[in-house]
């Protein structure tokens, strides 16, 4: 029988629960992803709210979700160490480089990113790919930049689409880059980088993942980098 991917999400989440629980230092502080696989995980977490010292959230989704269970947030600023972030993504390779912001929330997953030790990714097995770049790639952009941003991207080969009637919980726009093979992830996340008007950039390459919860028909996989 084979499962939905639902199926393979709730089975994923459960298994970053149970790694939170065993790896998480009592009182420790855990930074919270965004998107359909976090959500997932955030409803398993609050089984286990009593033994997290608190949580950072990378959108306002994500926080009102965590409060909706009764889970602790708190502000980034207010945190000295995370030792945990866990996460969903778009799609992933071998080095655990991936591509992030199908949910248009790159910006703060990046920063919440940045600081924890480890960082976990959740996903089903459809996300694991031998080369990035099928999945737009999604950049968050200053609206004023729009057009040159556009233009800049176009230079390296792709092509730009504006996600139409998006707004970021920053208040900027998305563009969703089209037709990259990405050969070089940490390179090209450098490029986009260097873009006057990209807030940030989808690739999460030179901070990539450290541990993969991967989940296959055959149970959910781990593997650490
Ligand atoms: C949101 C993200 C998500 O992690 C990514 O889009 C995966 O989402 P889902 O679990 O719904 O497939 O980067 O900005």
């Amino acid at each position: 029988m084979s499962m939905t991917q639902d199926e393979l999400k709730l089975a994923v989440a459960r298994a970053a629960r149970d790694y939170v629980a065993a790896q998480l230092p009592a009182g420790g502080i855990l930074g919270v992803g965004t998107g359909s696989t976090a959500n997932f995980f955030i409803d398993e977490l609050a089984s286990i709210k009593d033994r997290i010292g608190g949580t950072v959230a990378s959108s306002e989704a994500t926080k009102k979700r965590l409060a909706g269970h009764g889970i602790r947030v708190l502000d980034l600023n207010d945190v000295g160490e995370m030792a945990i972030y866990v996460d969903g993504a778009d799609e992933i390779d071998a080095g655990f480089a991936m591509i992030k912001g199908g949910g248009g929330a790159l910006t703060r997953e990046k920063i919440v990113a940045a600081v924890a030790r480890t960082f976990v990714c959740i996903c089903d097995a459809s996300k694991l790919v031998a080369t990035l770049g099928k999945f737009p790639l999604p950049l968050e952009v200053i609206p004023m930049a729009r057009a040159h941003v556009a233009r800049e991207v176009e230079k390296l080969g792709g092509t730009p689409a504006l996600r139409e009637g998006f707004v970021t919980d920053n208040g900027n726009l998305i563009i969703d880059v089209h037709g990259l093979a990405i050969a070089d992830p940490q390179g090209l996340e450098t490029q986009f980088n260097q873009i006057v008007g990209i807030v940030t950039n989808g690739l999460f390459a030179r901070r990539g993942a450290d541990v993969l919860l991967l989940g296959t028909p055959a149970g959910v996989k781990t593997s650490k980098r």
